[in-house]
């Protein structure tokens, strides 16, 4: 044999060989082309190389070198089909197991806060009250001199309230929705008002810049105290318990007159038993509110109060600090999740 037949069957060889073997379309089938092609005793390529010794002398390195070749070519096809084959054959799901224990799952709950929120809304609800909101960066004339703040009250500077420009800040109370309400809705109008309010405080056992309140408000012909007293007192009753005494005092807030503040006997839990805490503050609307507003304060008369719900959350759980609940570790929160 000369070296050139050598050589075109050692091409012939891996030009069947692997076509042989891309062919192979299971485990079985490529066995078959491994011994068919490479079977040290019936192989082809030992065949082949069977041939070798009838060579002339100096053809002999070259042919031993193509063999080789061809062998290391078949090898490296076989073991990539055999990958594929067996990547081709695997399951793309695992199988189920039932015995494997369920993923901890994370139940999320309403914060305190807004449970209570929730609560007085649905009781205000009842008593005819609709939701509304309003912005939390406000105008410095909503947020004051529309509630007949004086221009030089304390509240108005600088350490008191968070100013985003000379005349925009973050409110820092609902009321400011009174008027925006009664700008929108023509009397009778009855609103409740959740929302964020913040002021240049510290955060520390009482304080929180950024908190929650609620306003409500009740404006129409021939609204008077009597109806601020019965609406606020069925309110007390329903939320904390119809046996529940509840008291007026005077307070002072600009934007009423008179200013008063309720007070409900509650039990803090601390063993002290029942004693009066201030719920919320509220008033007859001063009539320079209502004509702020666009009304004639000669016909129409309302009443007003805000609270912090925060404070009633911590009163019903008996929690002294209000960073317990502003600081929002759901370590804390989750004990109060129903
Ligand atoms: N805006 C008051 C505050 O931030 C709370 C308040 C008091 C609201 C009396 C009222 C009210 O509507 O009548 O402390």
């Amino acid at each position: 044999m000369t070296l050139d037949e050598f050589l075109a069957r050692a091409a012939e060889l891996e030009r069947d060989g692997l076509a042989r073997i891309a062919d192979a379309h299971d485990a079985a089938a490529l066995d078959d082309a491994r011994i068919t092609l490479l079977g040290r005793k019936q192989g082809a390529l030992t065949a082949l190389m069977s041939a070798l010794p009838t060579l002339p002398p100096e053809a002999r390195r070259d042919a031993g070198a193509a063999s080789n070749r061809v062998k290391g070519a078949l090898e490296q096809a076989l073991d990539a089909r055999l990958a594929a084959l067996r990547a081709a054959a695997a399951p793309s799901w695992r199988p189920l197991d039932p015995t494997m224990p369920a993923r901890a799952t994370w139940r999320g709950a309403l914060h305190p806060v807004t449970l209570v929120i929730d609560e007085i809304a649905a009781i205000f609800r009842e008593l005819g009250f609709t939701i509304a909101l309003g912005p939390e960066a406000e105008t410095e004339w909503y947020n004051f001199g529309a509630l007949n703040f004086p221009p030089d009250h304390p509240a108005m500077e600088l350490h008191d309230t968070l100013y985003l420009g000379d005349d925009t800040l973050l409110r820092t109370h609902t009321s400011p929705v009174q008027v925006r309400a009664l700008q929108a809705i023509a009397p009778p109008v009855r609103i409740l008002a959740p929302g964020t309010v913040y002021r240049r405080d510290f955060f520390d056992a009482t304080h929180a810049p950024a908190f929650a309140q609620v306003e409500g408000m009740a404006v129409d012909e021939g609204i008077s105290f009597a109806d601020l007293k019965a609406t606020l007192s069925e309110f007390a009753r329903r939320f904390y318990g119809r046996t529940r005494r509840v008291r007026f005092g005077p307070s002072y807030f600009p934007f009423v007159e008179p200013g008063a503040q309720m007070d409900v006997e509650v039990d803090l839990g601390d063993g002290k038993g029942l004693r009066w805490v201030e719920i919320l503050g509220c008033g007859l609307m001063h009539p320079r509110v209502l004509e702020a507003a666009g009304l004639d304060s000669e016909r129409y008369t309302g009443w007003a109060f805000g609270m912090g719900p925060a404070r009633i959350a911590m009163s019903r759980h008996g929690i002294n600090d209000i960073r317990l609940l502003y600081d929002s570790d759901v370590r804390v929160l989750a004990q109060f999740a129903p």
